[in-house]
């Protein structure tokens, strides 16, 4: 499916859904081209992104390159005689909460090193460039489900603001150079390898340990959680969506569920009663994300499968073996 694309650069593919980007590729084709650039952001644990990509750098085609996005001069001179055929960009500095604590560095890492990257893509006239965005560009607009047309966008967060401004510079870029930008939306992503800083993967440990979970507000805040596997699907219809210009996508599940829903779910997935540690609701929290996936459904093929019940039994899975 992908011979067609020599070789594609995916920048932060030693996190979350990069090395599970890099895990579907390289099982469907283990002679795939890959560059994974990541600097291991100390955001987490090093060992835990070592981990993640330990067994793909016995695939001969695959190349780590341990290079910070925000230091043009050296991905220039890494690229200087490396042909890329496609770039996915998701590296970036991630988590909501925190980026109100250090907006700076979210801004220099989202957007900043995006820029490097688009000129990178402009200089070696890369023909497609997929850049991970957010729901959380979306924040309080009421209107759900989420249309990628509605231009609504009323950010509560840095970091929902810097993947805005990231858009809007990929926007700029499509538009002088004739790059072909694709932008993904992803919603709430939970699977194997989730980050832990990430609510699924934070309860599942605390419930784990009889500990009680952090439960933010009244528990109706909702979320439109996606499976990994299913988001890993959209980005790789992305890679192949030719557009000649700038578009965006929703990646959701287009299925909303309260965080008191998700309490209970992970109650049945582990058979217990799970302890609540009740706290006020969080700043840069939005109250629902819910994607309309029309668009991605239409034009790049997405078809998200994974119910969440299924979802969290696959994680609980992935966790007792990691163990
Ligand atoms: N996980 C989600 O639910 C979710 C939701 C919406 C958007 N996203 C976006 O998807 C992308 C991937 O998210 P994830 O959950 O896999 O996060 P992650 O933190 O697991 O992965 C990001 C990777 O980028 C690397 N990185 C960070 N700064 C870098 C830099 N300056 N130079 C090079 N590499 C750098 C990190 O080391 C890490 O390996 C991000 O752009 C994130 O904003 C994620």
């Amino acid at each position: 499916m992908f011979n067609s694309l020599k070789t594609t650069l995916i920048t932060g593919g030693a996190g979350f859904i990069g090395s599970s980007l890099i895990d579907q590729l390289l099982e469907e084709n283990p002679h795939y081209a890959i560059i994974n650039l990541d600097n291991f952001d100390t955001f987490y644990s090093k060992e835990i992104k070592q981990a993640n990509i330990r067994h793909h750098l016995n695939y001969p085609n695959y190349q780590l390159l341990t290079i910070d996005i925000n230091d043009a001069v050296a991905m220039n001179e890494a690229f200087k005689e490396i042909d890329i055929d496609c770039i996915v960009h998701l590296a970036a500095k991630a988590g909501v909460r925190p980026s109100i604590q250090d907006p700076q560095s979210y801004f220099q890492t989202n957007v900043m090193g995006t820029l490097n990257l688009l000129e990178l893509a402009k200089q070696k006239k890369i023909k497609k460039f997929v850049f991970a965005s957010s729901s959380s560009v979306y924040g309080k607009n009421p209107n759900v489900p989420w249309r990628e047309s509605d231009l609504d966008l009323e950010p509560i967060s840095p970091y929902a603001a810097s993947k805005i401004a990231a858009e809007k510079v990929c926007q700029t870029y499509a538009h002088l150079y004739g790059l072909d930008i694709t932008a993904l939306r992803f919603f709430t992503v939970y699977g194997p390898k989730q980050r832990p800083d990430l609510a699924i993967h934070k309860f599942f440990k605390l419930a784990m340990n009889n500990q009680p979970i952090p439960f933010f507000g009244d528990g109706s805040t909702r979320r439109d959680y996606t499976y990994v596997a299913d988001i890993v699907q959209g980005i790789k219809g992305a890679m192949n969506f030719k557009n000649n210009g700038f578009e965006v996508f929703n990646l959701g599940n287009h299925q909303t569920v309260s965080l008191k829903e998700l309490v209970d779910a992970i109650g049945n997935v582990l058979g217990k009663e799970i302890l609540l540690d009740k706290q006020p609701k969080q700043a840069g929290d939005v109250d629902q994300t819910y994607a309309d996936i029309d668009k991605a459904m239409s034009k790049l093929g997405y078809s998200p499968k994974t119910k969440l019940i299924d979802g969290l039994s696959l994680f609980i899975k992935y966790i007792i073996t990691k163990k």
